[in-house]
C-alpha cells in the first residue's frame, strides 16, 4: 500500500544529508514537507515524524508490533544477545532480567566509582587538549568498572586493551551492511574486529562464570548481576548471551557519554552566564557526588545539552502489523521513526529551541513525548539513568576543577550512529579551581 506522504528527495542525497548533518536536515525536510514525510535513504523508506500524536503512539508501540530496524549488519557485530538487535517477547525478558540493574536507587552503589574515575582523569588535565579525547577513558572506565565490574587494576588494564582494540578496530561501514562483515582468507578489516570481539567475549565469558561460581552479593556491577540472574523459569542467562549483552551495553553506552559530556562542556563556555551559574551551585554545595547529582542546575544543563543536539536524532522500528500512528495509516512491514532532531526543535514545545538556556529545566521535568534523547517507549535506553548520573558527576568534577578556554566553534557531524562535535571540542587549561582536581 502506497503510503501518502511527502518525500526527501532523491536517496544519494538523503543518505548523504542524514550521514553527514543530520540535525540540518531534518531542520530543512520540517520546513518544507511539514511535521510527517518520508526519508528515502539508502537503506529503507522511513517514516519519520515529530507530531506530537504521532510521537505519542509511537511510545506505546509494545514489543509484538515491531522489530528493530535494520538490525542484521547489528547483530554480526554485536552478536545476536545483545536485547539492542532482540525482537518481541525476548526483548521483554531481557529487559526485565536487566533493567532493574539500571534504575535510579541502583546509581547511589556506583557515585564513589563514577567521582573517583573522573577526578583522577581531570587531575591530570593541562595545555591544550580535545575534551572528546579525555572523556572517552573515563566514559569507558565507567563501563569497565561499574558494568563490567573490574577492580583488580591487571583485570582493568587488560579490558582497557581490549576495548581499546576493538573499539579501534570498529568501521562505519559493518554498522551499515552485512556485506562489509566477510573474513578474507582469515584477513582483512572484519576478521580483526572479530578476532578482537572474541578476545573480548572470552574474558567476559571467564568473568561471568567466576562470578556466578563464586557469588557475592555485595557487588554492585552489572556483570555479577547478570551473573547471578534467573529467568522465570530459574534459569541462568546462558554465558555467551550475557557476554554479548555486556558487549552491547559498552557499545551503546561508551561513545554516548563521552560525547554528550564533550557537549555540555563546549556549551557551557560558548554561553559564560550559564558557566557561572552553574559554577556558584557547585561552589554552594558539598563537594561530594551524593549531594551534587541533586543540583537542580545541574541536572537542566544535562537535559538541556541533551535537547539541543540529541546525539542520537532519530530512533527507527519496523512495524510487524499494520498499524495507525499520529492519524497516518501504515501497513506491515513500514519504518517509522521519530526524530528528537525536530521534536527538540518545536518552538511550541521549547521557545527559542536553537538556543541553550538550561533555565527552561530548572525544576521541570522532561515530558517522555516531548524529550527524547534517549528514544522512546519499550526500546528507550536502559543506560539513561547512569548516562544522566555519569553525566552529572563527571561534569561537575570538571567544572568546579578546572577553568577552560574554548579554542574554537563546533559543528556536528555524524559518526556511526551518534552525532559528535567535528573536532572534539578544543580547549586550554588555564587554571585549577580546587585542591581535588590539582
Ligand atoms: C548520553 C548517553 C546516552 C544516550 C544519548 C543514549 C541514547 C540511546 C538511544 C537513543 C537509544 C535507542 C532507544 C530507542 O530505540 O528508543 C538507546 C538504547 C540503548 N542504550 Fe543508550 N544512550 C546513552 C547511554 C547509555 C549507557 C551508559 C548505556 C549502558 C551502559 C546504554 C545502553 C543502551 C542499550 C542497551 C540500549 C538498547 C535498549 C533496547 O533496545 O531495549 N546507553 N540509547
Amino acid at each position: 500500500m502506497p503510503i501518502d506522504l511527502p518525500v526527501t528527495g532523491g536517496r544519494l542525497r538523503t543518505t548523504y544529508d542524514l550521514l553527514r548533518t543530520p540535525y540540518a536536515a531534518y531542520d530543512r525536510w520540517r520546513s518544507t514537507l511539514g511535521d510527517t514525510f518520508v526519508v528515502r535513504a539508502m537503506n529503507g523508506d522511513v517514516v519519520a515524524s515529530c507530531d506530537p500524536d504521532f510521537v505519542a503512539d509511537f511510545l506505546r508501540l509494545t514489543d509484538d508490533e515491531h522489530t528493530p530496524f535494520a538490525s542484521t549488519a547489528l547483530v554480526g557485530l554485536l552478536g545476536g544477545g545483545t536485547m539492542i538487535v532482540t525482537p518481541g517477547d525476548a526483548h521483554k525478558r531481557k529487559r526485565r532480567l536487566v533493567g532493574p540493574h539500571f534504575r535510579g536507587e541502583r546509581m547511589r552503589a556506583y557515585a564513589g566509582i563514577v567521582d573517583r574515575i573522573a577526578r583522577e582523569r581531570v587531575a591530570r588535565w593541562s595545555g591544550e587538549l580535545r575534551v572528546m579525547d579525555e572523556t572517552l577513558p573515563i566514559s569507558l572506565d565507567v563501563i569497565i568498572r561499574a558494568v563490567f565490574g573490574a577492580d583488580d587494576e591487571a583485570d582493568v588494564e587488560r579490558y582497557r586493551g581490549e576495548i581499546t582494540d576493538l573499539v579501534g578496530r570498529m568501521s562505519p561501514l559493518f554498522v551499515f551492511s552485512r556485506q562489509t562483515q566477510r573474513r578474507v582468507f582469515g584477513l582483512g578489516p572484519w576478521a580483526r574486529y572479530s578476532d578482537a570481539r572474541d578476545r573480548l567475549i572470552d574474558h567476559l565469558k571467564a568473568d561471568l562464570a567466576a562470578r556466578r561460581a563464586a557469588p557475592d552479593e555485595a557487588r554492585p556491577d552489572i556483570l555479577t548481576c547478570m551473573a547471578e540472574a534467573r529467568d522465570e523459569a530459574g534459569e541462568p542467562m546462558p554465558l555467551d548471551e550475557a557476554a554479548e549483552e555486556l558487549v552491547g551495553l559498552l557499545f551503546a553506552g561508551h561513545e554516548t557519554t563521552q560525547i554528550a559530556l564533550a557537549w555540555a562542556v563546549y556549551w557551557l563556555h560558548r554561553h559564560p552566564e550559564t558557566l557561572a551559574a552553574l559554577r556558584a551551585e557547585l561552589d554552594e554545595a558539598p563537594a561530594d557526588p551524593a549531594a551534587r547529582v541533586k543540583l537542580p542546575y545541574l541536572e537542566a544543563v544535562v537535559h538541556e545539552t541533551l535537547r539541543l543536539y540529541p546525539i542520537v536524532p532519530d530512533v527507527l522500528r519496523t512495524l510487524t502489523v499494520p498499524k495507525t500512528l499520529g492519524g497516518v495509516e501504515l501497513p506491515i512491514g513500514t519504518n517509522v521513526a521519530v526524530a528528537a532532531a525536530m521534536t527538540h526543535m518545536r518552538d511550541d514545545l521549547y521557545p527559542d529551541p536553537a538556543r541553550f538556556d538550561p533555565q527552561r529545566f530548572v525544576g521541570v521535568k522532561p515530558k517522555p513525548q516531548a524529550y527524547l534523547p534517549f528514544g522512546a517507549g519499550v526500546r528507550r535506553c536502559i543506560g539513561a539513568a547512569l548516562a544522566i548520573f555519569e553525566m552529572k558527576v563527571v561534569l561537575a568534577e570538571i567544572i568546579a576543577g578546572v577553568e577552560l578556554e574554548l579554542l574554537g566553534e563546533e559543528t556536528p557531524i555524524r559518526r556511526n550512529v551518534a552525532t559528535a562535535p567535528r573536532h572534539g571540542v578544543r580547549v586550554r587549561v588555564v587554571g585549577r579551581r580546587d585542591a581535588s582536581a590539582g
